[in-house]
């Protein structure tokens, strides 16, 4: 599938919340600053909502506090040196599944960390779509693209509660310490459901909230009791796991034939 084929996807004239300057101190002993998420503190008033019929976000999801968005000064701490040494994202990518000629969502891409490498895993057949709600992540990507002469991911600038992805085309949607800061999860894994091809697979890599030794602010963990929870409301099953990470679960859900509940 070539780049251009997704040139349609609106993604420039939606954008709903850039809104980014409320930085917190860091979250994590790291440089975790965050972004109110919109439900909050986002610049989305009562009024443009209703405007544009853009659900409310939560604060709270089944039982799970939401966390904030990381903000985009906070990008560095994404391509830390240690980076490889803590979560080994080596072997997490080596465990994807990923071969040649896929299309890949990586949601929530930040600077583009794991789109970069992906990229390449794919080869030039391969497409990297790399979503993110801030427009300043997706120049940082476009950035290391250009300097790594990396030309299959395509930035999307989402909105937080639509991806502003193209129907039935992912082979597999990765979101790496993402999930647990959607404002909207719902309609979130509903567009990334849409999104997927039929034997598609959502990969969740959230660090392990049954572990304490693992370094993160709780609010920024998840136990795989909740992320199940959580899929299965939302029209997906669990059909493999990793559990070789250092800090992180790593989940792979496809989709379910079962209702939707909330
Ligand atoms: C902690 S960073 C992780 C970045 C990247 N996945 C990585 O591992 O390097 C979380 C990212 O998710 C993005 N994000 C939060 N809510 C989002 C949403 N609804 N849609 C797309 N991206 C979102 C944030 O802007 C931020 O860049």
């Amino acid at each position: 599938m070539s780049i251009c084929s997704f040139l349609y996807i609106p993604f420039l004239c939606l954008l709903l919340n850039g809104s980014t300057s409320q930085a917190e101190e860091p979250s994590d002993g790291k440089a975790l600053s965050t972004v109110p998420a919109p439900n909050v503190n986002g610049d989305i008033s009562q009024d443009d909502q209703e405007k544009s019929k853009v659900p409310k976000g939560v604060d709270v999801y089944m039982g799970r506090r939401v966390a904030q968005t990381m903000h985009y000064l906070g990008a560095e701490w994404l391509i830390r040196n240690e980076r490889e040494r803590e979560e080994r994202c080596s072997l997490m990518l080596a465990n994807l599944g990923i071969r040649k000629g896929m299309t890949i969502c990586d949601m929530g891409c930040g600077n583009g960390f794991h789109s970069l490498a992906m990229a390449k895993m794919t080869g030039e057949k391969g497409l990297i779509l790399g979503v993110d709600v801030q427009p300043e992540m997706l120049g940082f990507l476009r950035e290391r693209m250009e300097s790594q002469g990396v030309e299959n991911v395509v930035p999307i600038l989402g909105s937080f509660h639509n991806p502003h992805l193209p129907p039935n085309t992912a082979d597999l949607v990765l979101m790496v310490d993402v999930y647990h800061e959607f404002s909207h999860p719902k309609e979130m894994l509903a567009s990334i459901r849409k999104s997927l091809k039929p034997d598609g697979l959502v990969v969740l890599v959230e660090y392990r909230e049954e572990d304490p030794k693992v370094p993160i602010k709780p609010l920024h963990k998840m136990s795989k009791k909740q992320v199940s929870k959580e899929l299965n409301a939302n029209g997906f099953t669990l059909v493999k796991e990793f559990d070789k990470l250092p800090w992180q679960h790593m989940m792979f859900f496809g989709k379910s034939d079962l209702p939707l509940n909330d």
